[in-house]
């Protein structure tokens, strides 16, 4: 990710922030609800489990972490995000959980360091290159991952997503082909919000 890029994504935070406060809003959600749905068919493909290792790719406030615990399962949770204002008021919120800021790039983890890596909405934001980026950080995530990775896009042949300039949207059959090209174990869905997809790419050797 260049400056520019970086700058646009920190400062359309910092404004939302400024707005909303700690509220999905300011995560450019447009509810509680739609946050979590997300989660909810992250954690469902997923199949994750108890003493996991998750590595969350754009955290935000850390808010996975909180939702993870009330579904009654203990994981080694650990967000970066490239705002400093989320993640002040997610160690805030959520003490004890272990958040970072930067992009993956970064954060630079090494090959397989942890058991799931997920995206949540990380890769929404249009940065006017075509998707590159987001593309280089699927492959990262994937070379990060023990079991495997889990995330949502917008949806390219949704009609409101497809005219909205500031967003960045994939059309799914791209995402299952370079699904298909890590790993034979993949699975997408589409049936669960307007305009949203997630896979999941689970290693070989993975659980
Ligand atoms: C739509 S919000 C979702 C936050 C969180 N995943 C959730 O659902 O509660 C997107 C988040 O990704 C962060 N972000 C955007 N691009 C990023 C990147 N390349 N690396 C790390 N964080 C990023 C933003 O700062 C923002 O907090």
């Amino acid at each position: 990710m260049d400056a520019v890029q970086r700058q646009r994504i920190l400062s359309a935070q910092r404004d939302a922030w400024r707005r909303h406060g700690y509220h999905p809003n300011a995560l450019l959600w447009s509810s509680r609800e739609v946050q979590e749905r997300r989660f909810q068919v992250l954690f469902e493909m997923s199949g994750l489990q108890a003493g996991d290792s998750l590595l969350d790719v754009g955290c935000g406030f850390g808010d996975l972490a909180g939702w993870v615990e009330r579904q009654g399962m203990p994981v080694n949770y650990t967000g970066i995000d490239l705002s400093p204002e989320l993640l002040e008021e997610g160690r805030r919120r959520f003490p004890g959980i272990d958040l970072y800021e930067g992009d993956l790039f970064d954060f630079n983890p090494p090959p397989e360091s942890y058991d799931w890596v997920w995206v949540s909405g990380t890769l929404n934001r249009n940065l006017d290159d075509g998707g590159d980026y987001a593309r280089r950080v699927l492959a990262r995530m994937f070379e990060t991952c023990g079991k495997g990775m889990a995330f949502n896009l917008l949806d390219a042949r949704n009609e409101w997503v497809a005219q909205r300039w500031d967003l960045q949207s994939f059309h799914p059959d791209e995402m299952e082909t370079l699904a298909e090209g890590w790993s034979d174990c993949h699975a997408i869905r589409d049936d669960y919000l307007k305009g949203d997809f997630s896979l999941v790419v689970r290693k070989a050797s993975g659980s």
